[in-house]
């Protein structure tokens, strides 16, 4: 049974670290019963918080959004973060934070006065395959039958565990999701596509996350001069583009070479992928000495 909890290095609830498996709740927390909370995913990367200041700052915008209250100030989510890492080798880890509205007997009309729970650990990173990154990693199309506020970071999240599981079992490592004809954003990931001489990415919207990584692709790009769009881009036009890329905090920057039965242009990783995913390694290496370097 333990063995379920070997990658997670730490856990803290409400104010206290604890360990992993000793990690509970109350069955009547509205996360559980509602799905009525936030959560963020940060890479770890030598012990830092990689662009945390923004995962921190969406973090705020969706509680804010949903009226849950901010349970702790910039110092506090510091505190638990530096206690939570206090054990973590310098390999790859991700920060997983969860704030729910709290615990309340059951009833849709928000509580008044309730304390939010809050719910953190830290665990192990698997590397991003260098298979993948190498061969690039099959998709499927389905359907977005999500709701339309897909820019909240919700821990309700039935349909895109449901969607992530069909892509499964058709074979596929994600579920790319098209909505009206138009790609939106993967099951747990965000989309680009090279087409004709331009990289596009869907533009911020109610219908998709603002992912952190997308962000950072799309600043990389403006800072190197790529040429880029946020731009919609139809199924169609993915299926037929030269290059497909999918982001994540947990994936980075991963090549798409296959969608449904066709392979994206040659079938294998393209150049401006290469340049983005040099770029994005560069950047995390510069990261880190930065750190080192505040830290000395
Ligand atoms: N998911 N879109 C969706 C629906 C997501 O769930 C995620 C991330 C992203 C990418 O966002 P970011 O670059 O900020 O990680 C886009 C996380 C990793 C998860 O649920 O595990």
């Amino acid at each position: 049974m333990n063995d379920m909890f070997d990658d997670v290095v730490s856990a803290y609830i409400n104010g206290e670290f604890v360990a992993p498996a000793d990690a509970h709740i109350s069955a009547f927390d509205r996360g559980l019963i509602f799905g009525d909370g936030i959560y963020e995913v940060v890479p770890i990367y030598g012990g830092q918080a990689f662009r945390w200041d923004a995962h921190l700052a969406r973090l705020n915008n969706n509680l804010d959004t949903v009226g849950i209250r901010r349970p702790c100030t910039r110092q506090e989510w510091e505190q638990v973060l530096t206690g939570l890492l206090s054990r973590v080798s310098d390999k790859a880890h991700y920060l997983y934070i969860q704030v729910t509205r709290g615990v309340a007997p059951r009833n849709h009309l928000f509580p008044e006065s309730i304390a939010p729970t809050v719910f953190a650990y830290v665990q192990k990173l698997a590397p991003v395959a260098n298979r993948s990154v190498a061969k690039g990693v099959t998709v499927v199309t389905i359907a977005d039958f999500r709701w339309h506020r897909c820019d909240i970071k919700t821990t309700s999240l039935i349909a895109n565990v449901w969607l992530r599981q069909q892509a499964k079992e058709q074979g596929a490592a994600e579920a790319v999701l098209v909505r009206d004809g138009v790609v939106t954003e993967g099951a747990a990931t965000n989309v680009f596509a090279v087409i004709g001489d331009i990289v596009l990415t869907a533009p911020r919207g109610p219908n998709l996350l603002p992912g952190i990584t997308r962000d950072l692709v799309v600043e990389l790009m403006d800072r190197h001069g790529v040429a880029y769009e946020e731009r919609a881009f139809t199924e169609q036009q993915m299926i037929d583009a030269e290059e497909v890329w999918i982001t994540s905090s947990t994936n980075e920057i991963m090549p798409v070479s296959r969608i449904n039965d066709h392979a994206v242009a040659q079938g294998r990783p393209g150049p401006v992928f290469q340049r983005m995913y040099d770029l994005f390694q560069q950047y995390k290496a510069q990261c880190r000495t930065d750190a080192k370097q505040n830290v000395g």
